[in-house]
C-alpha cells in the first residue's frame, strides 16, 4: 500500500505579495479555485490504492492545513509538525519512519505540495509505473521531460533500462540547478530529465540507505517522533531532537549517492510554479495573452498577468507586465524580471 506524503514547508518569497509567510504559496489558490495542497490530497485521495495521507508542514501552518483537508472531506490525515523547517531529507526521514510503523512494506509517495499536475490521471499511471520498480527495492524518482531550459531545476541523466520494471531506468548522474549554457546543453542532448522532486520510495529500503549514507538525519527524526507529542490532530515532533538535525535535501542527502536511485518518465502536465511568470505560463490567456485574477479592469493590455485581491486593478495601455494588489501591497514588475521578487522581499524583511 501506497502512503501519500505531503511537504509542505516551503515560504514561495517569489509569489509575494500574495504568498507570506503565514500564507506561503502552497495553500493558497494559485492555479485553480482550490489551494495547491488541496490539489495534491485530491490526486491521492483513491483510499483503494493509497493510505490516508500524511502532511509534514511547519507548525505554524496547522489550523490552515487541517481545514482545508477537512474542506476536501479528508478526516483521517496526519499532520506531522516541524519545529523549524530542516530541508527534506529530514522530513523524508520521518515520513518514512511513520510508514513502516503502520506497515513494513508501505511505500511512501513523497509530494511537495506546490506543484501543478495538469493531468492527474497520467500521473497516477506513471506512480502506477513506479511502483514495480520500488517494489524491486529501488528508490524512484520521476522525471519530466524538459521543454526549457530551466535553472530552477534539478536534472537527471537517464541511464540504462531496468529489465524488472518497465519504464524506468538507471540514474546516470545528478546535476541540481544547472547554470543556463549547461541546461541549453542538456535540453539538446535529449537524454535528461527534470528532476520532479516526487519520490516513491520503499520506506525500509530508504531507512536503510538512511542508516548508511545520513544516521544523523535517522537519529535526530527518530528521536524527535519517539518524543513526539500528540496535540488535537497533529503530531507534533520534538523540538530539540529535530532541531540537532541536518538540513539538507534528500536529493543531495540520499539519491545522489544510492545506488538504488532509478527514474521513471512522467508526462503529466508537471510544474513548479514558483513565479508570476510560471503562473502566467500555464494560465488561461485571454486573446491579448493576459491571465486575469480577481478585481480587474483592464483596456488595451497584452500579455500580461493581472491580479487584485481585495483591490480593483485598473491597467491601460500596458504590455508584459505582473502587477499583483493586495490590501496592503501592490507589486508592479515586468514579467520578465519577476524572478527577482525574491530579492524585493529580503529587502523588506532587511529594512523592517
Ligand atoms: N515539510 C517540509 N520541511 N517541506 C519542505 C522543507 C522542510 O523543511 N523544505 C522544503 N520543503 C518542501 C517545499 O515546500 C517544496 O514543496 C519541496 O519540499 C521542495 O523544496 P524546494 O526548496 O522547493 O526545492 P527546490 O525547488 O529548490 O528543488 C527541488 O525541487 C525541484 C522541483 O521543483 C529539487 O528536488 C530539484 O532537483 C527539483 O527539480
Ligand atoms: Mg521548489
Amino acid at each position: 500500500r501506497i502512503m501519500p506524503v505531503l511537504l509542505s514547508g516551503g515560504t514561495g518569497t517569489r509569489l509575494w505579495p500574495l504568498s507570506r509567510e503565514a500564507y506561503p504559496k502552497q495553500l493558497l489558490p494559485l492555479a485553480s479555485d482550490k489551494t495547491m495542497l488541496q490539489e495534491t490530497a485530491r490526486r491521492v485521495e483513491d483510499r483503494s490504492t493509497f493510505m490516508a495521507p500524511v502532511v509534514i508542514a511547519n507548525a505554524e501552518h496547522r489550523f490552515v492545513i487541517a481545514e482545508q483537508l477537512r474542506g476536501l472531506g479528508i478526516e483521517d490525515a496526519t499532520i506531522v509538525l516541524e519545529p523549524v523547517g530542516r530541508n527534506t531529507a529530514p522530513a523524508a526521514a520521518t515520513a518514512a519512519l511513520i510508514a513502516v510503523n503502520e506497515d513494513p512494506d508501505a511505500i511512501i509517495l513523497l509530494m511537495p505540495a506546490d506543484h501543478v499536475v495538469g493531468d492527474p490521471k497520467a500521473f497516477l499511471k506513471a506512480v502506477e509505473a513506479g511502483v514495480a520498480a520500488a517494489d524491486a527495492g529501488k528508490l524512484v524518482l520521476f522525471g519530466i521531460k524538459p521543454t526549457a531550459p530551466a535553472t530552477g531545476y534539478g536534472y537527471i541523466h537517464i541511464g540504462a533500462a531496468l529489465p524488472e520494471a518497465p519504464g524506468a531506468h538507471t540514474v546516470a548522474a545528478f546535476r541540481e540547478k544547472p547554470d543556463t549554457p549547461t541546461a541549453t546543453a542538456y535540453l539538446a542532448d535529449g537524454t535528461y530529465l527534470w528532476n520532479s522532486g516526487i519520490f516513491l520510495l520503499p520506506a525500509q529500503a530508504f531507512l536503510d540507505d538512511l542508516a548508511v549514507l545520513a544516521p544523523d538525519i535517522l537519529a535526530a527524526s527518530r528521536e524527535a517522533l519517539e518524543k513526539a507529542k500528540s496535540d488535537m490532530d497533529f503530531l507534533r515532533l520534538d523540538d530539540e531532537a529535530f532541531r540537532a538535525s541536518p538540513s539538507i535535501s534528500i536529493d543531495y542527502a540520499v539519491m545522489e549517492k544510492t545506488d538504488k536511485a532509478v527514474v521513471v518518465p512522467a508526462d503529466c502536465g508537471w510544474a513548479d510554479v514558483g513565479s508570476w511568470s510560471a503562473l502566467w505560463e500555464i494560465g488561461a490567456r485571454d486573446q491579448a495573452g493576459n491571465v486575469i485574477a480577481g478585481d480587474v479592469v483592464a483596456e488595451d493590455v497584452k500579455g500580461s498577468y493581472l491580479r487584485g485581491e481585495g483591490q480593483l486593478v485598473a491597467a491601460l495601455g500596458v504590455e508584459d507586465l505582473v502587477v499583483v494588489a493586495t490590501p496592503d501591497v501592490v507589486l508592479v514588475t515586468r514579467r520578465d524580471r519577476d524572478q527577482d521578487v525574491k530579492r524585493l522581499v529580503e529587502r523588506l524583511k532587511k529594512d523592517g
